[in-house]
């Protein structure tokens, strides 16, 4: 499973993409307006820290507009996927710069009837977004299980689920099982996933013990005591 982060905050996207661990990041009009950056900057800059995809959304609702900002959004690097939204239009635009050989993420899916247009209007992702249905009382995770089936069903559709709206490391733990492609997390998702009380326990009493020893690996002149 692949892991984005969901952010355009480029100290939390550096500090993130140190472990390794990062794929891509994606970002929408509200994470940029927070940067406080423009668009074309802070895309650029978060382009050459990732090779991975990163997301980033046109903000006009026509296609003509979208189509123009997503040329010129994917201008920036060979690895930005253009986001557009899950409407008439915004599918209309992801076929037009899909057949351009762009890479598209649609956006703001909330059903899997919407997930199967995106799929055939070429899309490279699909984003349902699981935390906003959960949060009107819905199941998120039961979509993502859906459209993961329906995609199986078609090996013809190379659109990879894209698990967003990600509220907590549940939500990732059940999209895998789902055998979802790729979880989208907020940078505080990301670093949970790390953390369990059981290995910070376990990691003071191996640390306890081993300073016991008088040991050092990285100086092997000290003796060790035969047993
Ligand atoms: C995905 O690409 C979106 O940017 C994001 O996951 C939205 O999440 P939110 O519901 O926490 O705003």
């Amino acid at each position: 499973m692949k892991f984005f982060v969901d952010t355009a905050d480029m100290t939390e996207i550096r500090d993130l993409a140190e472990t390794g661990l990062l794929d891509g990041v994606t970002t929408n009009p509200s994470l940029i307006a927070k940067s406080g950056r423009r668009i074309l900057d802070v895309i650029a800059e978060i382009c050459e820290v990732v090779p991975g995809p990163v997301s980033a959304e046109v903000a006009a609702t026509d296609h003509a507009t979208m189509l123009a900002e997503g040329r010129r959004l994917a201008k920036i690097a060979p690895n930005v996927a253009v986001k557009v939204p899950l409407t008439r239009d915004g599918l209309r635009t992801c076929r037009a710069l899909a057949d351009e050989g762009r890479m598209v993420n649609v956006t703001l899916c909330f059903s899997a009837a919407q997930a199967i247009l995106a799929a055939k209007a070429g899309a490279a992702f699909i984003s349902p977004f699981v935390g906003r249905l959960d949060d009107v009382g819905q199941d998120g995770m039961m979509l993502i299980a859906e459209i993961v089936e329906i995609y199986r069903q078609y090996p013809a559709f190379e659109t990879e689920v894209l698990v967003a709206s990600v509220r907590h490391p549940q939500h990732v733990v059940e999209s895998a099982k789902m055998g979802a492609h790729v979880a989208t997390l907020p940078p505080s998702v990301l670093r949970q996933l790390f953390n369990h009380p059981l290995t910070d326990k376990g990691l003071a009493g191996f640390l306890a013990d081993w300073k016991g020893t008088g040991q050092s690996i990285l100086d092997d002149g000290a003796p060790v005591a035969a047993e």
